[in-house]
This record gives structure tokens, C-alpha cells and sequence, in this order.
């Protein structure tokens, strides 16, 4: 199944829940929405063995190369080992999370155990008090410990870090110096508008140029080729560290997007930008599920992300 612009789904990106243990403020606007944003919506999750269900039979229709967990905060989903194994087992090839790293470090081995093979980890802040104005919670050091954690059981590992204009432009280099001392990629993302951000992302946005000129004050860096549906452009310093920025305002990336999204509600998105969830049932036929796949391809923007009302808590990122 392809678009006109050759487009089709080869990556899934699977929302386990849509709640989190921070709140981070693209997500969540303020302490009421924080205490929905920490509740488990338990009603509408999916449990683990009908989500690999939907994942099998995605996979049998579209010969997946990638599966992507993501949340709300996947490493809060009860059962997250079982359904990595389900998924490494169904024969998908890559799998990966993105969390936030709040409960890495007591799950990161038995996920890489499990063939979790890589992880990014969302950190938008390394000193204390800007991290807890990003995040509302303290204890920055539990997600570094959980890196660590990370690395220590054999997992690659990125840092994605939100950059916004005002609020943690002090941590681009602190946080770069720190992945450096790790030894891995990190990678600034141009806020989006989504959520409750949807019409005032551009109050924060601090776009690509701005990271670069930031970035450039303390290395020189060099341009890397971009590859086939990335979201991210990288650079290289003269020591060989990778800087990525996924420049959704000023860089959109829709041309070749290779991504189909799963809520954990079980419906299907075809775009980021898309507020019309397209529901799956298991007991529906292939040829259903082949019109709705078509439905969710058709979703895909032709040049630019133009904002959602849902944020990333949602539908994940
Ligand atoms: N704009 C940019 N990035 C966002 N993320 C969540 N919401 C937004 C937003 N509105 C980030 C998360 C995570 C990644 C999946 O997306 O911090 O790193």
C-alpha cells in the first residue's frame, strides 16, 4: 500500500497508555490537567495480548521493520516485558521506546532481556530546578541513573530534549556535554504545537537556527546526509559526537514518512497532526483492515505538520 508521494507504513508506533508520572509542560497545562495526566485511564487500555494481536496482524498486512513503544509513560504499562517478547517473537525486527526514564533504571535489563533493542529518553533539562519547571517532579539524577542503567545492560540509547525559547535554553549545551560524556546521540526537537500548546507553540519555539547558533558557541560541527524517512538531521563534531535536530517548524518531514500510530484505545492515526481516530477491532477482516489503513494513509500532510489538539500524552510521539 502506497500514497502518490510513495509513502507506506513501515514503522509502528504503539501508545501503550496515555498517562504519565511527570508532567511536563507541552503535555500538561497545569495542576488539574496534571492530576488527570497522572491517572491511569485503565478502562480504555487495550491489555497486552490484544495489543499483539493488532501488532501481528499489522504487521502480516504491512511487513513492518520497526515497532516503536511509546505512551503516555510505556514503562508504567504492567506487562511491558511479556508483550517485548511477544513482539521480538511475532519476527519485527527493530524495536524500540521512547520514555522518560523515571523507571529505567529498575526496568532497563530486564527490557534488553526481554530484545528491547534501543532506547530514547526524553530529557529536556539537567540541572535540578529547570528540570522540575519542565517536568513538575524532582529528581533529575533517577533518569540519569536509569542511562546509566540503560547503557550498563547494552541498549542503545539517545536523549530527544524539547527545546523552549525562555524556559530550558540554559540546558542545550549541559545537556550535550553530559550525552557526550555518555557517548551518545542527542537530539533537540523545535516545540509542536499539540495539546494545550496547539495555538501558542510559537510563543516557545526556539527553531533550528537558534539551537545551532546555541550549539555552535562550544563545537564545530559538520553536516551528516540525511537518511530515508529520519526525522531527525544530524551533525558531527570534531570529535565524531552526533547532535541531531528534529526541526518540525522549520525542517517538516512529512515527504516521506514511513510512520502509522496506535493508540491504546486500539485506534489507528496515519498522521500526527490527525484528531480522527480510526478504530480497529480485532474481529473485522483483513480487507477491513486494509480500507482503514488506507483511510490512515490518507491522513498523512503533504508538506507540513499543521498541529493537533491532542498532545503526545495522547497519542504518543
Ligand atoms: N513538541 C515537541 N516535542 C514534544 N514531545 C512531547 N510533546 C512535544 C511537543 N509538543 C517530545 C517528548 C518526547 C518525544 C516523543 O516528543 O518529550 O521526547
Amino acid at each position: 500500500m502506497n500514497d502518490v508521494y510513495g509513502r507506506r507504513f513501515k514503522t509502528l508506533r504503539v501508545s501503550l497508555l496515555h498517562h504519565c508520572n511527570l508532567g511536563c509542560v507541552y503535555c500538561v497545562a497545569g495542576e488539574s490537567e496534571l492530576k488527570q495526566a497522572n491517572v491511569s485511564g485503565k478502562e480504555q487500555q487495550l491489555s497486552g495480548a490484544q495489543l499483539l494481536d493488532i501488532v501481528r496482524r499489522l504487521h502480516a498486512q504491512l511487513d513492518l521493520d520497526t515497532v516503536r513503544l511509546t505512551g503516555g509513560e510505556p514503562l508504567l504499562y504492567p506487562g511491558l516485558v511479556e508483550l517485548v517478547k511477544g513482539i521480538r517473537e511475532s519476527g519485527i525486527s527493530r524495536l524500540k521506546l521512547t520514555t522518560n526514564g523515571f523507571l529505567l533504571e529498575r526496568m532497563a535489563l530486564p527490557l534488553a532481556k526481554a530484545g528491547m533493542q534501543s532506547i530514547n529518553v526524553s530529557l529536556d533539562a539537567i540541572d535540578e530546578e529547570v528540570f522540575v519547571r519542565m517536568s513538575r517532579r524532582h529528581h533529575v539524577d533517577r533518569i540519569i541513573r536509569g542511562i546509566d542503567a540503560a547503557l550498563e545492560a547494552g541498549l542503545a540509547v539517545k536523549i530527544n530534549s524539547v527545546a523552549m525559547k525562555g524556559l530550558n535554553d540554559s540546558q542545550l549545551l549541559p545537556l550535550t556535554e553530559f550525552a557526550f560524556s555518555r557517548k551518545i546521540p542527542i537530539r533537540f526537537l523545535e516545540i509542536m504545537a499539540m495539546g494545550h500548546l496547539h495555538d501558542q507553540a510559537h510563543r516557545f519555539l526556539l527553531n533550528r537556527d537558534q539551537i545551532l547558533e546555541i550549539l555552535s558557541s562550544r563545537y564545530t560541527l559538520q553536516p551528516v546526509d540525511r537518511a530515508m524517512a529520519a526525522t531527525a538531521r544530524y551533525w558531527k563534531t570534531e570529535q565524531g559526537q552526533v547532535i541531531g535536530i528534529i526541526a518540525n517548524e522549520s525542517e517538516p518531514f512529512c515527504r516521506d514518512c514511513d510512520r502509522l500510530r496506535l493508540d491504546s484505545s486500539g485506534n489507528i492515526y496515519g498522521c500526527l497532526s490527525s484528531n480522527h481516530p480510526i478504530p480497529l477491532q480485532l474481529e473485522e477482516s483483513a480487507d477491513v483492515w486494509e480500507t482503514k489503513l488506507a483511510q490512515a494513509l490518507a491522513q498523512k500532510q503533504l508538506v507540513r505538520f499543521t498541529g493537533s489538539d491532542l498532545s503526545m500524552l495522547h497519542i504518543g510521539g
